[in-house]
């Protein structure tokens, strides 16, 4: 476990990170990429370690890539690509840089291990995992072969190297019904999200979807119920769902895609309301781009992704920590699941 104050007397003695108005001015370019959400005191305390950030990642060679849920500070401050699950796998096969920090959840970290193996890959907190990745192992794909055999697993990315090397090709929430669509096979095994299943199956009538029974525990959260009145009360808002929400919540949606898909939806209809039914830094980031939009409405927070910050980044840059490990057998078996998860989406021009 990462002891923060270790970590503030290390990052005290070798940068000046106090607040600073000037950096804050010599920053403002970066600021006024989210200055509709992050408030000018605020700006003047992230200011020092963007700009500690920006020149140590050069240093070092580096490359942040990091995903739709980080904080405005991260994904307008210091990330170099910015996307959903499939955006940075497919990232990460193209990087050229030694060095990857992922700005994201550990199954990302391990995604971008698997795909590249002799590359540093840094995770700043290695504490940040996920209730999908924690809900199943390799057994558990085992289990549910013996209970469906001969049908393909099709596995999401919010899952370990072991349980993707346990499974025939991977999935992310932007290409799951396709995926499980080009299946040669009328039972298809879908893990570890129920939700995500439930969701996939309404899309593809033709297969017999079976699932584990995994939940992500910020989609978990909505309700069907929470979404209909908050329509009534707020007329013309469009509702826009991440698919790791229960089908009935997804059901009383306008659009439903993945992270990526959200941020096109939004930036192609322009709504005058929008509530984006997910995590919380998603409307916060693309805010500033869309001023003619406003979001409203409950947002709910990833406890996991909330645990990268600026401070952790630059720690993980300063002292190369912590680098994400895969067992070479473990990851030649995963790669293969990634791989064929991204040559079908590149096939299927997703
Ligand atoms: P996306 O692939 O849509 O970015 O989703 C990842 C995730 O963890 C959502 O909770
Ligand atoms: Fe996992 Fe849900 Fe957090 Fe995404 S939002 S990382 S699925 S816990």
């Amino acid at each position: 476990m990462l002891d923060l104050s270790t970590v503030r007397t290390d990052l005290a003695e070798h940068y000046d990170l106090a607040p600073s108005l000037e950096l804050a001015e010599a920053t403002k370019d970066i600021y006024a990429r989210m200055d509709r959400v992050v408030t000018p005191a605020d700006w003047a305390v992230y200011a020092p370690y963007v700009v500690a950030i920006n020149e140590l990642k050069k240093k070092r060679g580096a490359v942040i890539l990091a995903h739709n849920y980080m904080t405005p500070d991260i994904y307008h401050g210091v990330a170099d690509f910015v996307g959903d699950s499939l955006q940075l796998a497919i990232k990460a096969t193209e990087v050229e840089d030694d060095v990857i920090v992922q700005c994201g959840v550990h199954f990302m970290a391990e995604t971008s291990k698997i795909l590249n193996p002799r590359k540093t890959v840094l995770m700043p907190d290695m504490e940040a995992g996920c209730s999908l990745a924690s809900s199943i192992t390799a057994e558990g794909v085992e289990q549910m072969r013996a209970k469906y055999p001969g049908a393909p697993v099709v596995t999401y990315v919010n899952t370990t190297a072991e349980v993707k090397a346990a499974s025939d090709i991977c999935c992310t929430s932007s290409n799951a019904a396709q995926i499980v669509a080009a299946q040669d096979s009328d039972t298809v095994i879908m893990t570890p999200d129920k939700y995500l299943a439930q969701n996939v199956a309404k899309q593809v009538p033709g297969k017999k979807i079976v699932w584990w029974d995994g939940s992500c525990i910020v989609h978990e959260q909505y309700t069907a119920q929470d979404l209909k009145e908050f329509r009534e009360w707020n007329p013309g808002t469009r509702i826009i769902a991440h698919p790791e929400c229960p089908p009935d919540v997804v059901a009383e949606a306008d659009y439903s895609g993945s992270t990526s898909g959200i941020i096109s939806y939004v930036e192609n209809e322009k709504p005058e309301k929008a509530m984006l039914v997910t995590e919380c830094s998603m409307a916060s980031n693309i805010s500033d781009a869309l001023p003619e939009v406003d979001f409203i409405g409950p947002c709910n927070m990833c406890p996991f992704m909330k645990k990268i910050t600026l401070e952790k980044v630059l720690y993980s840059l300063h002292t190369m920590t912590t680098p994400v490990e895969v067992d070479a057998a473990v990851a030649d078996k995963a790669r293969l699941a990634v791989q064929r998860m991204i040559d079908l989406s590149k096939q299927l021009g997703i």
